[in-house]
């Protein structure tokens, strides 16, 4: 699929902006804090509803607004959906397709799909595990939209499982004033075990994607691998020092079975921390390259190959996944940091894929890509330059 036309609305620093594009490469050139990011930004937002550098949505909107809309016009094989988000600072966000008001915005998933690969990537293999888990859970969506509902219920309840956690604090561990607790597990338990399970299942779909793709940037001889290492199986509270770690099931059965045996044994240490502390919010995706741990181990230039690679293999599964062709791939302000190398296999690499849309600087830090329709980016202003 494509994106045909971008039109923003108090968007970060654009008041407007209007942007056609189009099958193949665009490229959008300008100084730093121009707003090129802003614009990708926009089109990742209509494919996850988060975007790639900041959590919530508030930052979004133009200072000094109150509302920013985003409508982007979709293309594949001459079917268009025309996406319309609004995002309110008070009240809340809506959402159309086709101009017709859709009940929930997380309807809005699903009709396209985005990979953007961008400098703050190089935080899923330095980063924290919440960097991995947003990883996964952002490809899930896109995949299959109906698990937004999956996370975010999950969250609601382990919210309100927290503030339970929190004001039962000096109950005894067998007090039957907890037997509301009891049933925040039955649903924490039935929602998290689905989430540990499906992220297992797509680390198992990204594998051989993964595989291909670090050959193919990577001079290294080391292969990448991954695994789950989820919190429910461990037998220690601290997931990173826990090396003991065993094989994860594949069965939702069984993960609820040790999930609710934790939270049981658990539980008096709940009580006295007040939080929940095993489930998939505590769940991390475990990269390696070679015999060792990506996450302190691997070099700068390994690190790059290996998020890179990452994102590619989003792109191949998206494809084999996905009805409506290529996912549009995004790849800011990344060429200026690779090498001559890994800049021209990248290219090799993306030139297939029916819509790339890249961010630089400087117009000479990409390699010279046929037909690219070339944008200038200053101060909010979107123009083009050639073509
Ligand atoms: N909510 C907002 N309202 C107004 N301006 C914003 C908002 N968020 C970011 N900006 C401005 O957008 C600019 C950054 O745009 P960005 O797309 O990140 O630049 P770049 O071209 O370097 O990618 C900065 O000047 C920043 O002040
Ligand atoms: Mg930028």
């Amino acid at each position: 699929m494509h994106v045909k036309h971008l039109s923003l609305g108090n968007f970060r620093n654009y008041k407007t902006a209007e942007l056609a594009l189009g099958p193949g490469v665009t490229v959008l050139v300008g100084r730093n804090g121009q707003g090129k990011t802003n614009l990708v930004e926009a089109i990742g937002y209509c494919s996850t509803l988060t975007s790639h550098r900041v959590s919530g949505y508030i930052p979004l909107i133009k200072t000094q607004t109150n509302k920013a809309v985003i409508r982007l016009l979709a293309e594949h094989q001459e079917r268009q959906n025309l996406i319309e988000l609004e995002l309110n600072a008070e009240g809340s966000n809506r959402a159309k397709i086709n101009r017709g008001d859709l009940s929930r915005i997380r309807d809005v998933l699903g009709y396209i799909q985005t990979v953007i690969f961008a400098p703050e990537d190089l935080n899923l293999i330095k980063g924290d595990p919440s960097d991995r888990r947003n990883f996964l859970d952002q490809l899930l969506v896109q995949i299959s939209p109906r698990l937004a509902g999956t996370l975010s219920d999950y969250d609601r309840v382990l919210k309100q499982r927290n503030t339970l956690l929190k004001t039962s604090r000096f109950l005894k561990a067998d007090s039957p004033g907890l037997a509301t607790l009891d049933a925040w597990d039955q649903s924490l338990v039935e929602l998290g075990s689905e989430i540990i399970l499906q992220r297992e299942n797509l680390v198992e779909l990204l594998r051989p994607y993964l595989a291909s793709s670090y050959r193919a940037i990577s001079e290294e001889k080391n292969d990448p691998s991954m695994f789950i290492k989820t919190s429910v199986l461990s037998s220690s509270v601290d997931l990173e020092s826990d090396n003991s770690y065993q094989e994860q099931s594949q069965d939702k059965g069984e993960i609820a079975h040790a999930f609710l045996r934790r939270l049981k044994d658990l539980r008096a240490k709940e009580l006295e921390r007040g939080v929940t502390l095993v489930g998939p919010h505590r769940d991390d995706l475990v990269l390696m390259l070679g015999e060792l741990p990506a996450k302190g181990y691997i070099s700068h230039g390994e690190t790059w190959s290996y998020a890179l690679s990452l994102k590619l293999a989003c792109v191949g599964l998206l494809k084999s996944k996905s009805q409506s062709g290529d996912p549009i791939l995004i790849l800011d302000d990344v060429f200026a940091e690779l090498d001559t190398v890994r800049r021209s296999r990248l290219v090799d690499l993306i030139s297939g894929n029916e819509q790339v849309i890249i961010t630089a600087a400087v117009v000479e830090d990409i390699p010279e890509i046929a037909n690219a329709r070339i944008y200038n980016v200053t101060n909010g202003e979107v123009e083009l330059a050639n073509g």
